[in-house]
């Protein structure tokens, strides 16, 4: 044991090792390298030390043999961190390993040295953690080979919706965070206090990309959006990533048509390429590209589907409140026009249809005070519904992804719109200015990042899909 104790010195009169990341090993085969990271998994086979190293790149099987296994080969921990220089091999026949190469190790020293026993990575978080530690651990479960799969993904993702956007003569904009103006609604704002004014985290950045229409042309924003919604579902972040876009001179139908066109391209653009296609075999093998068109439903006949089916909603009294039977569990009653189509009805109409759904022309009662109305049919009956060009896409799975509509272009027809929603039309000047000096037809959408990254990495929530996710009670880490 004692002998074992002796300090490894690297043998200098070996071939100079060249640095590298795990990802960029495979050009290096049969050369002398040198690699840092954290020790993934670790097994002692034989009296021979295997450490699978992680580096965020990738994953590199090292051996630790002869003079490398030292003591401290025998005390090391999962998530030490290491340097290790070695020769790296081809694995031998019959053998996997990550890339295929092994490194036999000549030299290697411990950098920040992990606990064992009770404080061990391994005590902290495993299996059987509960959902509430595995939360208070985000920054440790990152570490494990899904949730970073998860993130991988997302990169690759952001940047193929990037490209798509890009190809079709869209220019990224960096919206500002702090604003104050609504877009969604008064209820789910998050208020502040900036400098003694009132203000808020934005829920959206449509006004703001509307506003660069005439100087930038059709524009796209990836920002954060902040939603204070008092929603525990497994669609709904306090924060989450909005991709929206703004196009000019465009009809209702050109809209979806384009929706519809970035969210195929950036699938193409991820299938492409190896590793994030790879990414998508990980983590949801059974994954197939949508077919084209998507299929379009009609709000009016998305309420007659939910009734054939006979897929109810809670009745609601005047105030809002549910109505309750005998037994008291809330009274079902069927779908009619004017009602909201609330998410568990919305989930077990797309979750049937298995396809990728837009609903479009929702009544004007139900949507923001920006959205452009339906012109109304010849003859059709005066009904009290006024419908406006708005569709939401809704995926197997997870429900809605996208929201988007056609915005009001008129001026008169925007003042009255700020008056029946009780807005103060004041603090909009600068978008009541668009209508104003050369208005035109335009239209968007805000695409929910983690929500489409559930859907296509097949994940139960969308908390396995942010970073450091946010909602109701929690912001740590
Ligand atoms: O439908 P929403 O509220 O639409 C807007 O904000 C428009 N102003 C966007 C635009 O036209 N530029 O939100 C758009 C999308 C939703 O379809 C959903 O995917 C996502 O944003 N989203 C959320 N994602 C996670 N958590 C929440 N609380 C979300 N609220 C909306």
């Amino acid at each position: 044991e004692e002998s074992k104790k002796v300090v490894l010195q690297e043998d200098a009169s070996l071939p100079k090792a060249t640095k590298s990341k795990l990802g960029n090993l495979t050009p290096l085969r049969s050369q002398r390298v040198r690699v840092s990271g954290w020790v993934h998994r670790l097994r002692d086979q034989k009296g021979i030390i295997f450490v699978v190293l992680r580096d965020g790149t990738g994953y590199l099987q090292c051996v630790l043999s002869g003079t490398a296994q030292t003591y401290e080969a025998l005390t090391l921990t999962l998530e030490s961190s290491l340097e290790l220089v070695g020769t790296l091999q081809p694995v031998p026949e019959g053998k996997t390993a990550p890339g295929g190469h092994e490194l036999v190790v000549d030299y290697w020293r411990v950098l920040g040295a992990a606990p064992g026993a009770e404080d061990a990575f391994s005590s902290r978080l495993n299996e059987k953690s509960d959902p509430s530690i595995l939360a208070d651990l985000r920054h440790l479960v990152l570490r494990g080979e899904t949730a970073s799969a998860i993130l991988k993904l997302r990169a690759a993702l952001l940047s193929s919706f990037r490209g798509s956007l890009v190809s079709h003569d869209l220019l990224e904009v960096t919206p500002p965070c702090l604003v104050q103006t609504q877009v969604e609604g008064g209820a789910t704002l998050f208020t502040l206090d900036y400098y003694g004014q009132p203000a808020f985290l934005t829920q959206s950045s449509q006004l703001y990309l509307e506003t660069c229409l005439p100087s930038l042309g059709d524009v796209f924003c990836v920002q954060e959006s902040f939603r204070a919604e008092n929603s525990h579902t497994r669609r709904h972040l306090s924060e989450y990533t909005h991709l929206e876009a703004e196009l000019a001179f465009i009809t209702f139908e050109d809209l979806m048509n384009h929706i519809e066109s970035i969210i195929c391209e950036t699938i193409g653009r991820l299938l492409q390429d190896p590793s994030s296609a790879a990414l998508i075999k990980q983590l949801n093998p059974n994954f197939q590209t949508p077919s084209r068109p998507f299929l379009r439903l009609s709000y009016v006949d998305a309420i007659k589907w939910l009734n054939e089916h006979g897929i109810q909603h809670e009745a609601e009294d005047a105030e809002g409140n549910v109505i309750k039977d005998e037994h008291g569990n809330p009274k079902m009653v069927d779908h009619a026009v004017g009602d909201d189509i609330a998410e568990a009805a919305e989930r077990r109409m797309t979750d049937i249809l298995g396809t990728p759904v837009f609903l479009y022309g929702f009544p004007a009662v139900l949507k923001a005070f920006y959205m452009k109305k339906m012109p109304k049919k010849e003859g059709a009956p005066d009904d009290n519904h006024v419908f406006t060009e708005s569709c939401d896409l809704l995926m197997p799975g997870v429900g809605e992804i996208v929201g988007g509509s056609m915005r009001i272009a008129d001026m008169e027809e925007l003042l009255a719109a700020y008056k029946r929603e009780g807005i103060d039309a004041s603090p909009y000047y600068w978008f009541t200015d668009q209508r104003k000096y050369g208005t035109c037809e335009h239209g968007g959408y805000g695409l929910g990042v983690e929500r489409f990254l559930a859907w296509l990495a097949n994940r139960y929530t969308v908390r396995e899909c942010s970073l450091y996710p946010r909602w109701p009670g929690r912001a740590t880490p």
